[in-house]
């Protein structure tokens, strides 16, 4: 599987399925979670509902509806509290789940928000380690992995780590 990092919007962009950092509601939120519904439309909020939430390191799929992506793989990444909580093996969790559920649904193209590296405070460094680790080292039919930045810091981050 091929792995880039962009910086940008990861609602905008046209691949077969676009990771949300949710919470274990699915019910939307800030961040990612949010720009995701709001490009989405109620329907995605609509369609996240019946699955009864989702526990953290573990991911569910729904159509894309209003956005360009065709499916929203929505995984909880962990709550930083130090780093001695097992939130490393739950973000590693986050990025296999993600990779099975695309999948399942045929995926060869996904994109990738920094899961818990925002609101759920993870540090940017060793999230982007673990994120290029699980990715590099996981089979999966899809093609393209693409680490889609907010901030050109995590961006900077991808970027050293895909060179090595
Ligand atoms: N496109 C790509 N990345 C984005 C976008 C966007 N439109 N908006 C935010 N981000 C980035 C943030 O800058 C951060 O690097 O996504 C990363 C994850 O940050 P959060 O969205 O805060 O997600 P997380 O840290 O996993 O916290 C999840 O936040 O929004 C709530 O409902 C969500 O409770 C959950 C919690």
């Amino acid at each position: 599987m091929e792995i880039t990092a962009i910086q940008g919007d990861i609602t905008t962009l046209e691949v077969d399925a676009i990771v949300n950092a949710a919470n274990s509601s699915l019910l939307g939120g800030g961040g990612v979670d949010g720009a995701i519904h709001d490009a989405a439309g109620p329907r995605l909020l609509e369609a996240c509902r019946p699955l009864g939430g989702c526990p953290t390191g573990d991911a569910r799929t729904t159509p894309g509806f209003d956005l360009p992506a065709l499916h929203v793989i929505h995984t909880v990444g962990p709550i930083w509290h130090g780093g001695h909580q097992g939130e490393a093996e739950l973000l590693a969790s986050c990025y296999r789940r993600s990779l099975e559920e695309a999948d399942a649904v045929g995926a060869c193209s996904i994109a990738f928000p920094a899961i818990s590296t925002g609101v759920y405070g993870y540090p940017k460094s060793p999230a982007a380690r673990i994120a290029i680790e699980i990715l590099g080292s996981t089979s999966t039919q899809v093609k393209l992995a693409t680490l889609v930045a907010f901030d050109a810091g995590t961006l900077a981050l991808y970027d050293t780590l895909l060179r090595t």
